[in-house]
């Protein structure tokens, strides 16, 4: 599922800090004595700056906030990070000229507008400047920067500046920048043109940044003269052509990343020359030619990423021998040859995708000795034979990927009953045995074993898979019946069709099926009306819509079903506009019929006594339709009806949301439309919000410790399903306890996720504030860019929620105290509930309260991504080596977890 990983910035940040250490000491300015009347042309450019408010001279100057001054009350140190007013500073109102001392400014997370000055380039004696994080910071990059001939980092990642990097910045023959320039970040900007070659110049960078820029043209040879580079990050940006063999002299490198680049040609050979590189990502070029046999010198790998290239050839042998890998991604390719049975020597690596490449043979047994694997993807190859039943050897598995190759015999039959299987997609192979065999764990939650050649009845067992929400076996030579349990499982997908099933088909496919299909069988009497929708194809849709559904519109789904939201939905306008006037009800996925009027009804005109709650963006009411159905309604605040092209976005966007599927995020079902008033149609669930669960002390006993630990699970599931798994990924923007709603069994689901895109369609990186007081992460005050890391933090919000049973706010503002640290976990736990005494359950708590602490991090870059964090919830089975009472908040807020 995924063709690329992003990879954790842990390592990057270890390498700046120890960089920033080991330099930053700053120099101290040897100053000379200013007079009175430079003092107070310092105090009158502070003052003139709007910065700060109150009467600013030369007697109180150097008591601002965030001022520091030298003894003789010159200002040297400005450090406004993270500080926040309004109406934005302009950046351009300070006069710089009038700070002849300054050595340090941060202004990063500042609210900073406006663009950097000319006058910049007076402070002579500036050692760090970053400006860093402030997404109204426009205009191009001053030539005088380079007049910063004292700068040992600069930062100005994060904002919106703009056009080419001048090559003035770094020119020897105007002594500009060079010689002490450690650490330069660029990243996260609008800058484009080529990289200049005079970068080269800046010959003590230990880290250079242009990533997410339109940096294009290749890179310069000279590149080759940064030798004491540790860190170069030049992804995602429009850079073209091989890569310069000079690369080979970067011999400290330990990060690599050009992924998302343009970059052709073969890989240099002379890569293996630099022997520290850890992690390498590559993917997404147009890379071809083999990957060269010295990569298998770089033994200090342990991040592979070379996906999504035409890379060819066989994967040479020595990368089996990189024993410190723990990620190997070479999907998409086109690889050929055997897989060889070194990769068994590869203990350490937990993820492994070679999917879609050319690879032939049979899958080495060795691959049973990856015990660590989680993900093994290894689809849509030419690979033959037996599947080795050395894999029921790796029980850290999580997604098994076997799909689309030549593989025949039996399935090992123990595969099924790996206790963290959660994925298994064996689907178009030549598999043969009985299914009878097969074991499965109630882990599993995702089962395509379509398109084989397996025989028998269905085992019993499957009614019982009570996660599983995918279920393809059709195309095999399954008979007998369908048993009972599975009509009640809340399947996603069902596809049973082209096998030799007879009886009848059980009752019970409701409306919660997504898709079914039970063609192509033996069943007694007619396949009912609903299971066969699956096939309408689009034209029977319309005639069925001009024919009998003439304003109101009921979708029976639509188009057929799409699992992955990767897949690009195509919306067909000419349907839309048939129901274009008056009231419209737009349904997708709900086989029953739904019209305004009912809703109106059921709610007695949104009467208050149908609200349940009340949201960011809206109210939301409970409807019971007169079939019984209930759903919940989301009445929203604010609606733009007007715009006609609004109109046509919204309903797109609505329809992808309702292609979004995963058994933790609430199904949104469509819309309805009457005088400018709107709604949305969700999934109803019946034990209402998290938020609510805690407060009321019945509910909260009731939600014991391992549901606890599996809302938080789940929520992270969802969120980092969100993040990675939909293209373009959604950021929910308002994560807190109120949209965790619980299911009658306490599972969790996610709500109102993509509410704010549906809203504020152009503002997809900006926000309009929205999220709840107290879960919103504190850079969206400053900056207003929404990213990922932010729901990450509103999730560390709501985990801590559910562990100590109330809002943490006070427990995390108390955090910054050493003496706080000291408090032990169990005095921290929801006290209406018994101290948890299994073992299991006391490891997930500590796990999930670590995790926590590091998602609720203020700087979003030290946060981990969700994708991390639903893995180690997943995949974590250590054992902890301190008793639970002795565990402080210390520990947990130190990342170094005492596991073994
Ligand atoms: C398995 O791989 C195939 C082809 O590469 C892909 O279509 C399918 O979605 C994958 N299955 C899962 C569960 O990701
Ligand atoms: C790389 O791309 C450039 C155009 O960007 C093209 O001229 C060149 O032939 C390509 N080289 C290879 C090896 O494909
Ligand atoms: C694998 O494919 C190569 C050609 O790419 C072929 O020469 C070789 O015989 C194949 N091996 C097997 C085991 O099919
Ligand atoms: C069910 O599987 C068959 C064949 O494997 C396929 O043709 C059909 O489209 C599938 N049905 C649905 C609804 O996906
Ligand atoms: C399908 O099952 C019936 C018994 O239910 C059997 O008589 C028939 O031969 C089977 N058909 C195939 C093609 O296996
Ligand atoms: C929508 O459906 C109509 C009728 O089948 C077809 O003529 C038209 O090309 C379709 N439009 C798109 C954008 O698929
Ligand atoms: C948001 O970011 C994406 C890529 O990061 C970009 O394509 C898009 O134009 C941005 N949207 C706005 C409104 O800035």
């Amino acid at each position: 599922m995924h063709t690329s990983i992003t990879s954790e910035n842990n390592m990057t940040f270890f390498v700046y800090y120890v960089v920033l250490v080991a330099t930053i000491i700053i120099i101290v300015p040897a100053s000379a004595k200013p007079s009175s009347f430079s003092l107070s042309m310092e105090a009158k450019a502070l003052r003139i700056s709007g910065w700060w408010s109150g009467n600013i001279s030369s007697a109180n100057h150097c008591e601002l906030q965030g001022i520091t001054c030298n003894e003789a009350r010159s200002v040297t140190r400005i450090d406004l990070h993270l500080s926040y007013t309004y109406p934005s500073r302009k950046l351009e109102y300070m006069n710089w000229t009038s700070l002849p001392n300054l050595g340090y400014l941060n202004l990063s997370y500042c609210f900073l507008a406006g663009s950097i000055s000319d006058n910049i380039g007076s402070l002579s004696k500036l050692t760090s400047l970053d400006l860093s994080s402030n997404s109204q910071l426009e205009g191009a990059l001053p030539l005088t920067l380079g007049n910063l001939t004292q700068l040992v980092e600069l930062n100005i990642s994060g904002t919106q500046i703009s056009g080419p990097i001048p090559s003035e910045l770094a020119a020897p023959s105007l002594k500009r920048f060079v010689k002490n320039l450690v650490k330069l970040d660029m990243g996260y900007n609008m800058l484009n043109g080529p990289m200049p070659s005079s970068i080269s110049q800046l010959t003590s960078l230990t880290s250079l940044d242009l990533s997410s820029n339109i940096i294009s043209g290749s890179i310069p040879p000279e590149i080759g003269k940064l030798k004491n580079l540790v860190s170069l990050d030049m992804g995602s940006n429009m850079l073209s052509g091989p890569i310069p063999s000079y690369i080979g002299q970067l011999t400290n490198l330990i990060l690599l990343y050009l992924s998302l680049n343009r970059f052709n040609g073969s890989i240099p050979p002379v890569i293996w020359k630099l022997k520290n590189l850890r992690k390498i990502s590559m993917h997404d070029n147009l890379f071809s030619g083999p990957i060269p046999s010295s990569f298998g010198q770089l033994s200090n790998l342990i991040f592979l990423d070379l996906s999504s290239n035409r890379i060819g050839g066989s994967i040479p042998h020595e990368i089996w021998k990189l024993k410190n890998l723990q990620v190997i991604n070479m999907g998409h390719n086109i690889l050929s040859g055997p897989i060889s049975s070194f990769l068994g020597e590869l203990i350490d690596l937990t993820y492994l995708d070679l999917s879609s490449n050319r690879l032939n043979g049979s899958i080495p047994p060795e691959i049973g000795d990856l015990t660590h694997l989680s993900y093994l993807d290894l689809s849509s190859n030419f690979l033959a034979g037996r599947i080795p039943w050395s894999l029921d050897q790796l029980t850290n598995l999580y997604s098994l990927n076997l799909s689309a190759n030549q593989m025949d015999g039996m399935v090992p039959p123990d595969l099924g009953g790996l206790p963290s299987l959660s994925e298994l997609d064996l689907s178009s192979n030549q598999l043969s045995g009985h299914i009878l065999n097969l074991q499965f764990t109630n882990a599993i939650q995702y089962l395509d074993l379509s398109q084989n050649q397996l025989i028998g009845p269905l085992p019993e067992k499957l009614g019982q898979l009570s996660n599983l929400f995918y279920l393809g076996l059709s195309n095999n030579y399954l008979n007998g019946i369908i048993p009972t349990g599975l009509a009640s499982l809340p399947l996603e997908y069902l596809n049973l069709s082209h096998n030799n099933l007879s009886g009848e088909i059980p009752i019970g496919f409701t409306g919660r099926h997504g898709s079914v299909d039970l063609s192509n069988n033996a069943f007694e009497g007619q396949i009912p009306h609903r299971c066969q929708h699956a096939h309408l194809k689009k034209e029977e849709v319309l005639h069925i819509l001009f024919i009998s559904l003439p304003l109101i519109a009921i979708f029976l789904a639509l188009i057929g079903f799409m699992f992955l939201c990767r897949a690009k939905v195509k919306y067909n306008q000419s349907v839309a506009r048939v129901i274009k006037n008056g009231d419209m009800c737009l349904i997708w996925n709900y086989d029953g019929k739904i019209a305004y009027k009912d809703i109106i009804a059921a709610t007695n005109d949104f009467d208050i006594r149908y609200c349940i709650g009340t949201g960011g963006y809206g109210s939301v009411y409970r409807a019971q339709l007169p079939s019984g159905k209930v759903f919940a309604l989301k009445k929203l605040h604010r609606f733009e009806a007007e715009d006609p092209n609004f109109d046509k976005s919204f309903k797109n966007e609505v329809q992808m949301l309702t292609k979004i599927r995963h058994r933790n995020i609430v199904k949104l079902y469509g819309f309805c439309l009457h005088n400018k008033c709107m709604f949305l149609v969700y999934e109803y669930l019946e034990r209402g919000s998290l938020f609510c669960s805690l407060r009321i002390d019945v509910e909260a006993v009731e939600l014991g410790w391992t549901q606890r630990v599996n809302i938080i699970k789940a929520i992270a599931h969802a969120l980092s399903y969100l993040h990675n798994d939909c293209n373009p990924p959604i950021v929910h923007r308002d994560i807190s306890s109120n949209n965790i709603l619980l299911n009658s069994e306490l599972e969790a689901c996610v709500s109102d996720f993509g509410t704010a895109r549906l809203l504020y369609p152009d503002s997809s990186n900006q926000t309009v504030i929205a999220g709840t007081y107290g879960y919103i992460a504190p850079e969206l005050a400053y900056t207003m860019v929404v990213t990922e890391k932010s729901d990450v933090y509103s999730f560390g919000v709501v985990a801590l929620e559910t562990i100590i049973g109330k809002h943490p706010g006070e427990l995390l503002s108390s955090l910054a105290s050493l003496s706080a640290q000291n408090i032990m976990l169990s005095d921290i736990l929801d006290s209406r509930l018994p101290h948890p005494t299994n073992p299991t359950v006391v490891r997930n708590i500590v796990l999930a309260t670590a995790l926590a602490f590091a998602c609720v991090h203020s700087e979003p870059r030290s946060r981990p991504t969700m994708l991390f964090v639903s893995q180690e919830l997943l995949v974590c089975k250590k054992t902890l080596a301190t008793p639970f009472r002795a565990i402080s908040l210390r520990q947990l807020l130190n990342p170094e977890l005492d596991f073994t």
